[in-house]
């Protein structure tokens, strides 16, 4: 109870300090939210979406999972994509990695983890794909940021592919897809130059016409 007390107190603080800058923050902020951006990363607790890009709410929408996934028949994800995109009319969707992310970890090596396992059989289909590069890596430090950024990649790919996004650009509307990268050693995001804004820009494959 002691420790719950303490976030009740955190919130009180926080919210004051808000309204001491700005009375009225928070009314504004009720009657709605117009975030530019969608932000998909990793549940890690310390890769806190708004904080590390110094935003405050009602800047970001965000959704995030265990090594920020994007998969097709996630209707969580989707839904969050489908509101932000459709609703929203969010302007770029971020996808952001972590170096050391433990999902990662956990999809390299062969132990069992529980249901966790059928989640993170997503992350070692992109092993498998980039399976020469990674091995080809002696320290294992480095096999599993190699893996970090192969999945930002992979997964923007992703959101590009779903029909939410390819209806988007199909109607004109403006919608950029970037792939990032943070260091929980430094804190600071790195572009991984992953920049896709229209539908010519994707695989034959999975594009809609
Ligand atoms: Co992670």
């Amino acid at each position: 109870m002691k420790v719950l007390n303490k976030i009740f107190d955190n919130n009180k603080k926080w919210a004051e300090k808000i309204k001491k800058t700005d009375p009225e923050f928070f009314s504004k902020l009720s009657k709605q939210q117009n975030p530019e951006y969608l932000w998909i990363g990793c549940s890690d607790s310390r890769v806190p979406a708004s904080e590390i890009v110094g935003m405050m709410p009602g800047e970001i929408f965000v959704h995030r999972n265990i090594a920020n996934v994007v998969v097709h028949t996630d209707l969580n994800c989707l839904s969050v994509i489908q509101y932000a995109v459709d609703v929203l009319k969010v302007k770029h969707i971020i996808i952001c990695g972590h170096y050391g992310c433990g999902g990662i970890k956990a999809s390299l090596d062969n132990q069992e983890h529980g249901l966790i396992d059928n989640w993170l059989r997503n992350i070692k289909d992109i092993y498998r794909y980039h399976q020469g590069k990674i091995d080809a890596l002696e320290d294992e430090n480095e096999k599993v940021n190699l893996l970090c950024e192969l999945n930002v990649i992979e997964q923007a790919a992703n959101i590009c592919h779903t029909t939410i996004v390819q209806s988007a650009w199909k109607s004109g509307q403006e919608l950029a897809v970037h792939g990032w990268i943070y260091s929980i050693e430094d804190g600071i995001l790195k572009d991984l130059n992953v920049r896709v804004t229209n539908k010519d820009d994707i695989s034959q494959t999975h594009r809609i016409k």
